[in-house]
């Protein structure tokens, strides 16, 4: 079941879209609030004007203050077509002079010099925006004009600036919003098309590298480690797809004489030339079993190298002593010897035992085959823990002993039997356990010693007969 992937489109445009509609809604509130204030104090002004005009009309003459202003005009002065307009005229000398209501004192500002003085009050419990101003008289009089607006307009024209911008802030979230998406549209189809670009490339050749220039720098780190990965597989693959040929042309040898054994046994009436016929085929037919059995380790080793468990405690000395034992009758039948050499107690490292096992029976089967008649010694060291076998046999030249680790090679002389895979097997398992094969001459100088050192160190460390 495919799990439900995340869209890089719809994860940007949500992370963003809350900030934009905040920083949206803090540009309208602000926009709200300049344009309310200053339209306030436009209608601040016209109340100002009003008063003005009012003051105008103010006469002081012959120490009496009066103010000449008919009835008409009065009427004129009042009307208004939302709002009810209040004046009211007090002079310091004669108390109060005209007024259509009482308009109550600013609440803290003392009114004097000229200086309009506005605020909010309540007039028969109506919200009232008021405004005071005083005016000396030339003979020494002072008339303080107070005038008084109800809020009808006031209110209308807040309602108004708070709809427009409101409907602006949706105009800008929508419009933004629109150009965000299309732009994180537009930086995706970059990364769709470089997508599309791998996946056709990936249709025509699976295993070659995608072009780092042909995408996005963004997704280069990812281009470069899948390259690194394509690489890997390649090469495995190639090594897989040799192994295979190699094997199967090793395998075509022996089912050839094998072949010609049996077909010279079905036409062999001498019964003892039959026989030797029939044994030949059964010798071929085993060195095939143990090539196939070569085989299957080296593909279980390489095929599931996490999957083998390498955390066994083994005692490689009963291990080493159980390999030589199985081995003796053999070896003294050849008049040959083989013998343990090494601590009785016990040595353990940690690894697979099966694998380990394998690895010295493959070193003991080389020494037993090359040394022949000769002596074979297996061994432990404790410290740090080796494993070690040596013969006396013709050893292998120096500028051999790295390329017999190669699969399927042998040296070519003629001598081996075998398909080139023990040393290639031991080394696997070496490097399994973390371990270092180490091909050297046997302390005697005629012979080889080849070590599996599970130390941390490097080749060229003294023979055993130093430690
Ligand atoms: N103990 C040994 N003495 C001499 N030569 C050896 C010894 N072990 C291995 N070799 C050489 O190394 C080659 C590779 O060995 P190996 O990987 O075991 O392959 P195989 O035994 O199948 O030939 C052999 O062909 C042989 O020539
Ligand atoms: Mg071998």
């Amino acid at each position: 079941m495919r799990s439900v992937s995340t869209s890089v489109r719809r994860t940007l445009f949500a992370k963003l879209l809350p900030s934009l509609i905040a920083a949206t809604l803090a540009c309208c509130a602000a926009a709200y609030g300049l344009s309310n204030h200053f339209s306030q104090r436009v209608l601040d002004q016209w109340l100002l004007d009003s008063a003005m005009s009012l003051v105008k009309q103010v006469h002081a003459e012959h120490g009496k203050t009066t103010i000449s202003v008919t009835a008409d005009a009065l009427e004129i002065f009042e009307w208004d077509a939302v709002d009810r307009i209040y004046y009211e005229i007090e002079s310091a000398r004669e108390g109060r002079i005209l007024g259509n209501a009482r308009i109550p004192y600013p609440p803290r500002q003392t009114v004097a010099g000229g200086r309009p003085v506005f605020y909010d009050a309540a007039i028969a419990a109506a919200g009232v925006r008021g405004l005071a101003m005083a005016v000396a008289t030339a003979d020494g009089d002072v008339v303080q004009i107070r005038m008084a607006e109800t809020r009808n307009k006031r209110g209308l024209l807040t309602n108004d600036v708070l709809v427009s911008t409101l409907i602006v802030s949706v105009f800008v979230v929508a419009v933004v919003g629109y150009i965000i998406w299309r732009g994180i549209g537009t930086g995706i189809a970059l990364l769709e098309n470089a997508v599309r670009d791998i996946r056709s490339l990936h249709g025509a050749s699976p295993l070659s590298p995608i072009d780092e220039a042909a995408v996005p720098s963004e997704v280069v780190p990812l281009v470069q480690d899948l390259n690194e990965l394509v690489g890997e597989l390649a090469t495995t693959l190639r090594e897989k797809q040799r192994f295979v040929a190699d094997a199967a042309h090793q395998l075509r040898t022996p089912f050839a004489s094998m072949r010609v054994q049996l077909e010279l046994a079905r036409r062999e009436s001498n019964p003892a030339r039959h026989q030797a016929a029939i044994d030949s085929a059964l010798a071929v037919i085993g060195n095939t079993t143990r090539m196939l059995h070569q085989l299957l380790t080296l593909a279980r080793v390489d095929e599931s190298p996490a999957g083998l468990a390498v955390n066994q405690r083994i005692n490689v000395v009963a291990l080493v002593r159980d390999e030589v034992e199985r081995r003796s009758d053999e070896v003294w039948n050849a008049s040959g010897d083989i013998g343990y050499e090494g601590p009785s107690t016990p040595v353990f490292v940690k690894g697979n035992e099966a694998l380990l096992r394998e690895a010295v029976a493959n070193l003991l089967d080389n020494a037993c085959k090359h040394a022949g008649g000769g002596i074979i010694t297996a061994g432990v060291i404790a410290d740090p823990p080796e494993v070690f076998v040596e013969d006396n046999g013709p050893g292998i030249p120096v500028s051999e002993r790295d390329r017999v680790r190669d699969r399927f090679y042998r040296i070519p002389d003629g001598t081996s039997d075998g398909c080139g895979l023990g040393l290639a097997i031991v080394e696997e398992i070496a490097k399994h356990h973390h371990a270092t094969l180490i091909l050297d001459a046997a302390r005697g100088g005629q012979g080889l010693l080849a070590r599996i050192n599970f130390g941390k160190l490097a080749p060229g460390r003294p023979a055993p007969d130093a430690a």
